[in-house]
């Protein structure tokens, strides 16, 4: 992507973030982001919430307060129901005043293929931006929220899906990741993404590759969605799924491999850390100091914390970005 140099551009194309940062004055950024895809639940209020609490967290990912949103539709005016329009945008509008944050305007187009998403724009103090490349080697590593939303959003297209894992799947993406990333602003967390589209493993990489550091995670501390292990094995697998750890197998131009397995992983399990996420948790890089305070400024606001690995030196990391082991 093209992109020029302007001194107040913050966070940019030359730096891909989870938004991108603009500096109006040493104390004030305004920080934006956009997000918006196909139906993942059958229910239309559902998928417009849920779409809201995705679009939201690359804000709070960054440590950034969102002001107000726009919305993003396409929908097919001529073969689906109005109604089924209003429930979105009504999803959509709940979950943004959950968080504070009024829809006000937007842009529909007729599309054979309903999409809903929001543009949120924020503000944030320059200083106090949140990145993902700012993990130092040592660091603790925390998510916010289990994995498996692109394995059980599969399944409930293929009709396999057991309606517990929906309902848990659904409470999560739901969940607004606004407490989270107050508890990071709290204890000055520096460092932080949101698990999405490339899966826990993918966006992990993203957090060590510009600075060569390494990361390894624990299979066993990631927490899992009910079923997901079932399905996985079972061949129940978003295309993108797969397309994330076969990028993740290979290897950067350093030769550094990007993902190293070093115990036995099945297929299924390799997946699983792969499995693109619809609004997942944080992943969040903590000092061993300020760790403790981390995991107290989460449980105070609701937010559990799991402990999946952690940051590695280039030294460690020679070999390979992000090294999975069974356990610690
Ligand atoms: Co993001
Ligand atoms: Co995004
Ligand atoms: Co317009």
């Amino acid at each position: 992507m093209p992109f020029y140099a302007d001194p107040n551009v913050l966070v940019g194309l030359d730096r891909p973030d989870d938004a991108g940062v603009y500096r109006l004055s040493d104390e004030l950024a305004v920080i934006q982001t956009v997000d918006f895809f196909t139906p993942i639940v059958d229910d239309p209020y559902l998928f417009g919430s849920i779409a809201a609490a995705n679009a939201l967290s690359d804000i709070y990912a960054m440590g950034a307060r969102p002001l107000f949103a726009l919305n993003i539709i396409g929908f097919p005016v001529n073969t689906l129901p109005r109604e089924t329009l209003v429930e979105i945008l009504r999803g959509g509008a709940d979950k943004a005043r959950e968080a504070g944050v009024p829809i006000i305007g937007g842009h529909s187009i007729d599309d054979p293929e309903p999409k809903y998403g929001l543009v949120v724009t924020g503000i944030v103090h320059p200083e106090g931006v949140i990145t993902k490349d700012a993990a130092e080697p040592g660091n603790r590593l925390f998510l916010t929220k289990p994995v498996g939303t692109g394995i059980i959003s599969t399944a409930i297209k293929r009709e396999a899906a057991p309606p517990e894992a929906v309902a848990e799947a659904v409470r999560w993406m739901l969940t607004l990741n606004r407490d989270a990333s107050l508890a990071m602003v709290e204890v000055g967390v520096r460092a932080a993404t949101d698990v999405t589209g490339y899966g826990l493993l993918g966006h992990l990489y993203e957090m060590v590759r510009e600075r060569a550091l390494g990361a390894e995670v624990y299979f066993e501390a990631v927490p899992l969605m009910p079923a997901v292990r079932e399905l996985a094995g079972a061949g129940v697998v978003p295309g993108g799924t797969r397309r994330n750890l076969a990028f993740l197998s290979g290897r950067e131009k350093s030769g550094r491999l990007r993902v190293d397995w070093e115990d036995s992983f099945a297929e299924a399990e390799k997946l699983i850390l792969a499995d693109a996420q619809t609004s997942g948790g944080m992943l969040i890089a903590v000092t061993p100091e300020r760790a403790g305070a981390l995991k107290a400024a989460l449980a105070r606001r609701g937010v559990p914390a799991w402990e999946v690995g952690r940051f590695l030196a280039p030294a460690e990391a020679a070999g390979a970005a992000v090294r999975v082991r069974r356990r610690p």
